[in-house]
């Protein structure tokens, strides 16, 4: 087979075969196939598209070019979540204990956050001493002796992914929805999980900005694990607006903590706990969504979910006091409120643009090698739809360097809007796929 051919026959729209696919995905890992004849092909992706079966062996090519998670030591059905990405998403370190507390085998791997949105291992790292490097032995023996592990991506996940993402990243090719699909699904399919329960997200702060696109990428996924043999259900949900009022990673610990003990954002909660009966379902762990509803909330209001957290934080080297008491978590120096300048309402928030003040507090990652503030970040404390007065303290800035507090702050009033009419809040669940 001829690279050149291959591209040839994309460019001029015919569909690729199989055993296409699956020698140039090989190749390409190996090293055989360079760059320049890639990009070429993202690039006739990008305009010819891929259909059902192309994307599929495109997934199975990727997820196969690496190590594949063997789970069949845990019994039981196992559930991985994942989330196409957005601002305030500390959704895995709420719902990981709610669904492990009621007998769910929860493997998760996660990733870092890169620019506007936070990543869940960043996240946990800001509970001093815990660690997101466990061996894959020990990952899987986690699992069955607490029921839930939470560790980074290996890089020997789906590394064809790795190379075609940085690829596509640079040549503009990223957002082809079923080369998204077909990413995000291979390091799902090659960590093993027997159900996945997908969060995809839409709004001003999503990779999806319009509800159809959110729907369609959520289709092709769902297409993708079923075909692969795995139980998929998608979440289409709101991110107009930050998730709960907590941006920044010891920030949001806090509050998935809050809301493990039942004191949550609504927003969140709501998120959370649907997501959460979703994936009992997937276990068989609940019949149906009342009776998950029903079990998480017992799970939440006994003290189990919490409870549960601490062990997971335990079994992972953190630190266990700070758990228990969030004033031990990082702190910022500095915390700055910010008033509001008119009365009015909440009209819109620049989602993304409420992470990149995180990022410029130290909260987040300019590029992959960057350092990050685990105590930098902001705390909204007013959401689209809110009565605001002038005067009113519409967030809290936390950091560590005044100049990037102040630069924080400016940014922060660019982005968040206050209108004279009242806006209908956006539902945070809008559509459900199976
Ligand atoms: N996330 C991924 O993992 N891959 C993409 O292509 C886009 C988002």
């Amino acid at each position: 087979m001829r690279m050149y051919d291959l591209i040839l026959k994309k460019r001029n729209g015919k569909h690729l075969k199989e055993e296409e696919i699956q020698w140039m995905i090989h190749e390409y890992t190996e090293g055989r196939i360079p760059d320049y004849q890639m990009s070429a092909m993202m690039m006739a992706v990008y305009f010819q598209g891929l259909n059902r079966e192309e994307t599929y062996h495109l997934t199975a090519a990727m997820a196969q070019s690496g190590d594949l998670l063997d789970l069949s030591e845990i019994s039981g059905i196992k559930v991985d979540k994942h989330s196409t990405g957005g601002v305030g998403d500390k959704t895995s370190l709420a719902l990981g204990p709610i669904a492990a507390s009621l007998g769910v085998s929860v493997a998760k791997m996660s990733g870092r956050g890169l620019g506007h949105t936070g990543g869940t291992i960043d996240k946990l790292e800001s509970i001093p001493g815990f660690s997101t490097e466990l061996s894959e032995s020990h990952f899987i023996q986690q699992v069955k002796d607490i029921g839930m592990a939470i560790v980074g991506q290996t890089k020997d996940l789906a590394p064809a992914d790795k190379r075609l993402y940085a690829l596509r990243d640079v040549t503009a090719t990223v957002d082809e929805m079923s080369l998204i699909a077909s990413s995000i699904m291979s390091k799902k399919l090659a960590a093993g999980a027997d159900a996945i329960v997908l969060d995809v997200k839409t709004g001003n702060g999503a990779f999806m900005k319009k509800p159809a696109d959110a729907e369609k990428l959520a289709e092709i996924m769902v297409d993708i694990g079923t075909e692969a043999g795995r139980k998929m259900t998608a979440v289409i949900s709101n991110m107009d607006e930050p998730l709960g009022y907590a941006i920044g990673n010891a920030l949001e610990v806090k509050e998935a903590i809050e809301t493990l003990q039942g004191n949550g954002p609504k927003d969140f909660t709501k998120l959370v706990y649907t997501l959460g009966s979703y994936m009992l379902i997937a276990a068989q762990k609940a019949g149906n969504m009342d009776e998950a509803m029903q079990k998480i909330e017992n799970s939440v209001k006994s003290g189990k979910a919490m409870d549960k957290f601490i062990e997971f934080v335990k079994a992972q080297g953190g630190d266990i006091q700070a758990v228990k008491d969030v004033s031990i978590l990082p702190k910022a120096d500095i915390i700055e409120e910010i008033p509001a300048k008119e009365d009015g309402f909440v009209g819109r928030i620049e989602t993304e643009e409420m992470g990149i003040c995180s990022l410029i507090l130290g909260g987040g990652r300019e590029t992959k090698d960057s350092s990050i503030d685990p105590s930098a970040g902001l705390i909204l404390r007013k959401k689209v739809g809110d009565t605001v007065k002038k005067g009113d303290i519409l967030a809290e800035i936390h950091g560590n360097d005044l100049s990037k507090v102040l630069q924080a702050k400016e940014h922060f009033y660019q982005n968040y809007i206050i209108t004279k009419e009242k806006i209908e809040k956006k539902s945070m669940i809008q559509k459900v796929l199976f």
